[in-house]
């Protein structure tokens, strides 16, 4: 079957309440935690895509065995120290930066070299901001080109905990250094530009020994050496990145309206929600609740008539960062001009999105003005393609994709979309939830 989709209408209004599949952040740090724990450990709702199977086989590889039982996945942590290390172990992350990245810091112990492996995707992008932190607890590191993957880490037996300070704001940096020090004697202390807090979370959950002091621009974060992590059921809340591709396709679609159930809404990463309120969609949180720490809502979104430009302030980035694509959707049937700056970040993702995203809007006839960290992006409220547009994402982007389609889906025009297998990475019912709509 070919691995594109052709869409050259517009989807009909629609009415419909609906459950996106479950957070890959918070699916990859339960699996790597469970690891780990002593006994076993059983979720619901784990997310079954590419990225959070390969975390799966990871750990099987280190020796844990992982059973599913119907829909519940059961993993069956030995301990802390319960990896079994051997020699010649190839790890591969596949597209997986968070896996890559997160799984290093509870190696940082291993008695054999292990190599990390993963796609032409992954292996583009930096792993040095990792491997710089990790290397001051002791453990060593050689990279292909001293930054990228396939990547040795050499283990230490004797770990010591670290300073560091991450100025990135990545999750992954933080999460890496974070399970390091729970391997490391003494106390390890992280100043952490903010970025989402899922693993401090979980943490605190488990009980494990660690500290988190939220300053205003900044996270203070203290964690000692871990001696028993015990085991937790987590029926993972749905993923709100999943979620933004309907609150999009709803909201540019004038009288429709969605609702999207038990949605993970930790504030670090609500930008999209705040942005497109600030945008002058209609969003609304319903029935919020705490789980595990974590908070969730059901989202209510109506079909917009206006929309209004933004000048996004900085400070909501982090917790959009995986949304701007989406995010320049509505922008581009915006009242106006809208800006978004320091976001080259986005140049570092599975693709690089800034450029993309520019790319994608310009075929759809709108103006953008982009630099290496920001977009103007000149809106048109009276947009409709009329043309052909083929996207073909040679590091095929997962949503890169996804975006495609909805733009096709909200705007008109014929749409050839490529790659559609890589929404197999992060929402592999994304294409029967859209079906679903159209029923
Ligand atoms: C993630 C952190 C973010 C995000 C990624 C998932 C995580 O990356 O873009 O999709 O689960 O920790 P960075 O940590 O590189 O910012």
């Amino acid at each position: 079957m070919a691995n594109k989709i052709f869409i050259d209408r517009k989807i009909n209004i629609f009415k419909k309440k609906i459950q996106v599949s479950g957070d890959k952040s918070l699916s990859i740090r339960w699996v790597l935690l469970s690891s780990i724990a002593s006994g076993v450990s059983k979720s619901k709702n784990l997310l079954m895509s590419e990225d959070v199977l390969a975390a799966i086989k990871a750990i099987k590889k280190l020796g844990i065995k992982v059973i599913f039982k119907k829909s519940i996945c059961n993993i069956y942590g030995k301990g802390i120290d319960g990896y079994k290390y051997k020699k010649n172990l190839v790890i591969d992350a596949q597209n997986s930066g968070t896996l890559g990245r997160l799984i290093l810091g509870l190696l940082v112990n291993t008695s054999y070299p292990i190599k990390l492996i993963g796609d032409k995707s992954l292996s583009k992008r930096d792993f040095k901001r990792v491997t710089d932190p990790l290397s001051k607890f002791g453990s060593k590191f050689i990279l292909n080109q001293n930054k990228f993957l396939p990547l040795v880490i050499y283990g230490n037996s004797n770990l010591r905990g670290i300073n560091f300070y991450e100025k990135i704001g990545s999750a992954q940096c933080k999460s890496s250094v974070l399970f390091a020090g729970f391997r490391a004697k003494g106390t390890t202390f992280i100043k952490a530009k903010k970025s989402r807090d899922h693993t401090e979370l979980l943490c605190k959950h488990l009980k494990l020994p660690l500290v988190v002091k939220k300053k205003r621009n900044y996270d203070l974060i203290k964690i000692k050496k871990v001696k028993i992590i015990k085991p937790t059921n987590y029926n993972i809340p749905s993923d709100i990145s999943s979620a933004a591709f309907f609150i999009v396709l709803t909201a540019l679609s004038k009288k429709s309206e969605i609702i999207i159930k038990n949605v993970n809404i930790n504030p670090s990463r609500t930008g999209v929600i705040t942005i497109l309120q600030r945008m002058g969609i209609n969003i609304k949180l319903k029935n919020k609740k705490i789980y595990k720490n974590e908070k969730i809502a059901n989202i209510y979104v109506k079909g917009s008539h206006k929309i209004k430009p933004i000048n996004c302030p900085i400070k909501l980035n982090s917790g959009a960062i995986d949304e701007f694509l989406i995010i320049f959707l509505i922008a581009a049937k915006a009242n106006g001009i809208s800006y978004f700056k320091n976001i080259g970040e986005l140049n570092k993702k599975e693709s690089p999105r800034l450029k993309w995203g520019a790319k994608i809007l310009n075929l759809m006839g709108i103006k953008t003005l982009t630099t290496n960290n920001s977009i103007k992006i000149f809106g048109n409220p009276d947009l409709k393609i009329k043309k052909k547009i083929i996207i073909k994402n040679f590091l095929k982007d997962h949503r890169i994709f996804m975006t495609s389609v909805i733009a096709a889906l909200s705007f008109g025009g014929v749409w050839s979309i490529h790659d559609k297998d890589s929404i197999k990475t992060s929402f592999p019912n994304f294409l029967r939830i859209i079906n679903d709509l159209k029923k």
